[in-house]
């Protein structure tokens, strides 16, 4: 496919774990570094092939990614299942494999699954024939590094790792441009000259195209803590803004008036002040779950309390919207259609992990309603999220999935805008209007939507920290 052997690559570069993080972050170091050879490798054969799809139909959907995949594939960017092979010939592997809560034993629901982790490191200590950097990329726990070198330390054949952390902070929705122009990269390495050797060559490696004031280098658990701290921060950070909305809804105060008049105080910055129906996404949650087993492990209870406050308020957010809807709606649901405009977690994503939408519409179902849902790139994952629920012919009957918004609206009751697609900006709401049964509303969880216009169409309007524009 390649003709590798007539390239004099100067790294060889291997990525295992082929997922959200590690197939854009390779694909923009292979970008940017052509005289790398970069390989992402995953037991998943069918993820693979994705990435190797001969019409780019990748398996994530993500702004500006298959335009980077298509420059640099079969260049110098490859897609493998041969684990062994990449981990022989790397200079440099990145471990990018999940780190889910665990579900079991000690700590389940709370302490991140490291067997993933642990599984790459044997594979390298396994396979690997030369001395290697190994670069933590996935999100782990402060002092996860140790557990890795104690496992590469079991090897016999005399190799010599190094092991740094270089956590990821990409957007989903924004990955390609936060990679190609990211606020910071973070290293964290040991203060030894072999530690600070191999800090230098990842360092020279992001050099490529980030400002080098923009590489920050710290030690290795600094670095291993900013990336959870980082998350939990911004976590909190909107799980503020909507219980200020809460209030907001209470007390004719606007929650973007106040979010606007924060905002401009410097100490506190406009960005992330979004109210809306919750936070989602495959990392909050379970990062801040991971924080709080650590404050508990190392025995600093009230401090694991304060960071779970922060998700319980966020479930109790999602769970407000339909709360919000029920009493809107004469206080029953029950045989309603609700239109549910989005399902991914956030827009620009096919992703649905820890999607608010989720919630949402289990809770619709739960109050006997009919849900009709439409998402442009998330419909696929939607229904595997849904299946168990799909299986169950009490309520199967009740869960329709739709080519288009409009039809997922036509003869609703409601709309409930869950995920902010720009798409749901500037459809034709008095043609969907027309369409649905009297009294209309509109359940706008993002506050995307133009209420006034709405209203005048007719519709009663309800936002998310905004006195409502209701008829009745
Ligand atoms: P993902 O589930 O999309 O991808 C992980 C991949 O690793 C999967 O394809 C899986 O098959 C593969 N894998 C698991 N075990 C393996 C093994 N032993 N050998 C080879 N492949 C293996 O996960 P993700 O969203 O890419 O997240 C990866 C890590 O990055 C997590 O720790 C996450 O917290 C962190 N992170 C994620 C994001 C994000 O936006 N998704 C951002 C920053 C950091
Ligand atoms: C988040 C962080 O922003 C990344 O820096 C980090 O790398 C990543 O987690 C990770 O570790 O996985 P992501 O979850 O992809 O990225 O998306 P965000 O833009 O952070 O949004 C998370 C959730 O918060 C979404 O559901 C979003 O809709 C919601 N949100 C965000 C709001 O409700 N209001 C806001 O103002 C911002």
């Amino acid at each position: 496919m390649h003709n590798e052997a007539a390239m004099n690559f100067k790294k060889k570069i291997t990525c295992i774990g082929a997922g959200y993080v590690g197939g854009p972050t390779m694909a923009v170091i292979a970008q940017k570094c052509p005289h790398h050879k970069v390989t992402v490798v995953d037991i998943n054969k069918k993820r693979i092939d994705e990435w190797n799809s001969p019409n780019y139909e990748l398996p994530i959907y993500e702004p500006g990614l298959v335009e980077v995949v298509r420059e640099a594939r079969d260049r110098n960017l490859f897609f493998s299942t041969d684990i062994p092979a990449a981990i022989q010939e790397a200079d440099i592997i990145f471990i990018s494999v999940n780190t889910p809560t665990k579900t079991y034993g000690e700590g389940a629901g709370k302490a991140s699954n490291l067997e993933f982790v642990e599984k790459t490191a044997r594979s390298i200590v396994e396979h690997a024939t030369s001395n290697k950097i190994v670069v933590e990329k996935s999100t782990l726990p402060i002092r996860t590094a140790e557990a890795i070198e104690r496992i590469l330390k079991t090897n016999e054949k005399g190799l010599r790792f190094q092991i740094l952390s270089n956590p990821e902070f990409l957007a989903e929705g924004t990955a390609i441009s936060d990679l190609h122009n990211p606020d910071r990269v973070l290293i964290g390495s040991h203060d030894t000259p072999e530690g600070l050797s191999a800090l230098q060559e990842l360092v020279d490696l992001y050099a490529h195209w980030v400002p080098r004031e923009r590489i920050l280098t710290t030690n290795i658990w600094s670095s291993e803590l900013s990336k959870l701290t980082a998350n939990a921060f911004l976590a909190q950070r909107v799980t503020s803004i909507n219980s200020i909305a809460a209030l907001c809804e209470r007390t004719e105060a606007d929650v973007e008036e106040v979010a606007r008049a924060i905002g401009t105080d410097s100490r506190i910055g406009s960005k992330f002040l979004k109210a809306s129906v919750g936070f989602g996404g495959s990392c909050f949650k379970k990062d801040l779950l991971n924080l709080t087993y650590l404050c508990d492990y190392y025995g600093l209870h009230d401090v694991a309390r304060y960071w779970e406050s922060v998700v319980e308020l966020n479930e109790w957010n999602q769970r407000k919207f339909v709360n919000t809807m029920l009493h809107s709606m004469l206080n029953t649901l029950s045989d309603k259609k609700i239109a549910v405009f989005g399902f991914a977690f956030k827009a620009n994503t096919g992703d649905t992990r820890e999607t608010p939408a989720n919630i949402v519409v289990r809770e619709l179902l739960g109050e006997h309603a009919r849900v009709a849902i439409y998402d442009p790139k998330a419909i696929p994952n939607a229904k595997i999220d849904l299946a168990d629920l799909l299986a169950d012919p009490q309520v199967a009957p009740r869960i329709t999935f739709c080519s288009s918004a409009e039809e997922a609206a036509d003869q609703a009751d409601a709309i409930a805008l869950v995920t902010e697609w720009d798409q749901f900006k500037t459809l034709d709401y008095k043609k969907i209007y027309a369409s649905m049964r009297k009294p209309a509303c509109i359940f706008d969880g993002r506050n995307i939507l133009n209420r006034k216009e709405l209203f005048e169409i007719g519709f009663s309007v309800f936002g998310i920290g905004k006195p409502p524009l209701s008829h009745f």
